[in-house]
């Protein structure tokens, strides 16, 4: 299928109070970025959320991962948002698939399976670019993906790149499931982390990497903590034309 001309356009609008962590699975970008936006008093906006919600339509209405033009469709007709936790069970935001809470299960290891399958696919790309696009020029944000400081918002004010060893990946990854309750092994873990990796890098449209400009994180044994005051010191610092802090304490 020929490439979606969004996917060629530039962003619009000022993105200077848009702040895009990427990185590959389980590098800590979701719950970096919560913590980052409670501070900084910006939305956050996960978009892997989005790949996760249609990797779950698909699932359900029997498409297979490899049917582009399904997927294109369920990605163009699904309601989905990503909005602040309506509950505190642990989610880190809500994830609605049209009407349907599905905040747990876009994390269902049957998702996790094919999402990245799922995302390979322009069309499906193109289809969820404009929602996001929206979001990056609506105010301050932190939105997380794979290709939001390259693709998505390339003049966001800030771009970060989270990275960790895969094992360590892996392991919080297991940790995380296992505290859900599911019965994944490590090893089986570890696999899919590596094989949704290799996808996701070596895809042609949007792959995984960092933005040229990206400040490039190692979040290998580094708490949490440390890695948000990191990245709130840089925002902090930053200054708009005029010379005022573009995200005043
Ligand atoms: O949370 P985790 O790091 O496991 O993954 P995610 O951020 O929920 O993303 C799930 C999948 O969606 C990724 O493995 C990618 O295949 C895809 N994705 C993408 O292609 N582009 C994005 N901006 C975000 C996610």
């Amino acid at each position: 299928m020929r490439q979606a001309p969004e996917l060629a356009q530039p962003a619009t609008g000022d993105h200077q109070r848009v702040i895009a962590i990427d990185g590959p699975a389980a590098a800590g970008k979701s719950t970096v970025a919560r913590l980052l936006a409670d501070r900084l008093g910006a939305l956050l906006f996960d978009t892997g959320a989005l790949y996760r919600a249609v990797a779950l339509a698909a699932l359900r209405s029997g498409k297979s991962p490899d049917d582009e033009q399904s997927l294109f469709c369920i990605a163009s007709v699904a309601q989905i948002s990503v909005r602040p936790p309506s509950l505190q069970d642990g989610r880190l935001y809500d994830v609605w698939l049209n009407g349907e809470d599905v905040t747990w299960s876009v994390r269902d290891p049957e998702v996790g399976a094919i999402v990245s399958r799922v995302a390979e696919h322009p069309a499906v790309r193109a289809a969820l670019l404009p929602l996001q696009r929206t979001i990056a020029s609506g105010g301050p944000v932190v939105m997380v993906g794979r290709d939001i400081g390259t693709v998505v918002v390339p003049d966001a004010g800030l771009k970060v790149y989270l990275d960790a060893t895969p094992e360590e990946r892996a392991r919080r990854r297991f940790r995380e499931a296992a505290a859900r309750g599911s019965h994944q092994s490590f090893e089986a873990v570890l696999r899919e982390t590596l094989h949704r990796d290799a996808i996701d890098s070596g895809r042609d449209t949007a792959p995984l990497r960092p933005a040229l400009d990206a400040v490039l994180i190692d979040t290998d044994g580094v708490p949490i903590e440390q890695i948000v005051a990191k990245i709130e010191a840089i925002a902090r610092a930053e200054r708009n034309e005029s010379g005022d802090p573009l995200w005043p304490s």
